[in-house]
């Protein structure tokens, strides 16, 4: 079976891809950089996903990342990039290193690490992009970080068309408010939660499980003639005036 690599697959969006992938018989690869999820992952994800420590943000971990995952599994299709984080800050205290924070894990990252891949994968394979419906709807304190992914977006068309001549399909995958571990590193409170999810057309927040189904349909044959698209899950959220 086909080798997937999901990066940010520790906890999460990308957690629940890396089972449900695994679910469906293909041999999973995670990464991630916090010890503790790293740690966490590797003792209740399924004994043969390879759980591999490489910060996104530092790119002689991406250059060691990529030839590990063919190198162990033999091969390596789809790709997942799905490693992000979200700080909020009003724009007027957007600092340097803030700026960095976000830019080097939500883009920079996200960049290079397809670019390691891309000689590793057989033509044919799927890219997966996760964004966010956050990236063209406006949220005080959210300016860079929708931005950061708004970025990924941005390279959507140009990555598609030069990918088709290999048929190497690239589509982006959007959530909406998602209910993981995101939700408490951003200090989200019961009564945010209220409010939040009293924004939502389904009132509810979706599950990692759904967005994984739309990475994993994405990444499937049957999306074989989808490409350069980016797929929104939000319940109907950002479908309003
Ligand atoms: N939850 C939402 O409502 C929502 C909505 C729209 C978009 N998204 C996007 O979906 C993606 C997944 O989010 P999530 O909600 O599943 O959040 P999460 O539970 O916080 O997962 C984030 C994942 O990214 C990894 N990661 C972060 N920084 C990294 C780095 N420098 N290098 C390698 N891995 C790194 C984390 O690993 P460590 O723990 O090791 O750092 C973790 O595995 C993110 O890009 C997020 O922006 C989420």
């Amino acid at each position: 079976m086909p080798a997937a690599a999901i990066s940010g697959g520790t906890t999460g969006i990308g957690r629940a891809t890396a089972e449900l992938l695994h679910a469906r018989g293909y041999q999973v690869a995670v990464t991630g950089q916090n010890p503790g999820s790293l740690a966490r992952a590797r003792s209740e994800l399924p004994d043969d996903v390879l759980v591999v420590r490489s910060d996104g943000r530092v790119l002689c971990d991406t250059d060691a990342l990529m030839p590990a995952v063919p190198a162990h599994f033999g091969s390596l299709d789809p790709l997942s990039l799905n490693a992000g984080i979200f700080r909020p800050a009003p724009v007027a205290e957007v600092t340097e290193a803030s700026f960095d924070a976000h830019a080097d894990p939500n883009f920079k990252g996200q960049c290079f690490t397809l670019e390691k891949a891309l000689p590793l994968m057989n033509d044919g394979g799927s890219i997966v992009l996760t964004v966010g419906i956050g990236s063209l709807r406006g949220t005080p304190g959210a300016t860079v970080r929708a931005a950061s992914r708004g970025a990924l977006l941005a390279m959507l068309p140009s990555l598609a068309l030069g990918l088709a001549p290999r048929r190497i399909r690239v589509n982006a995958m959007s959530p909406g408010a998602t209910d993981t571990p995101l939700l408490d590193k951003l200090g989200v409170t019961e009564s945010g939660r209220d409010a939040m999810r009293s924004e939502i057309p389904f009132e509810r927040f979706e599950s990692s499980q759904e967005v994984a189904e739309a990475v994993a349909f994405l990444a499937s044959d049957a999306a074989g003639y989808l490409t350069g698209q980016d797929i929104t899950v939000a319940g109907g959220s950002g479908l309003g005036a």
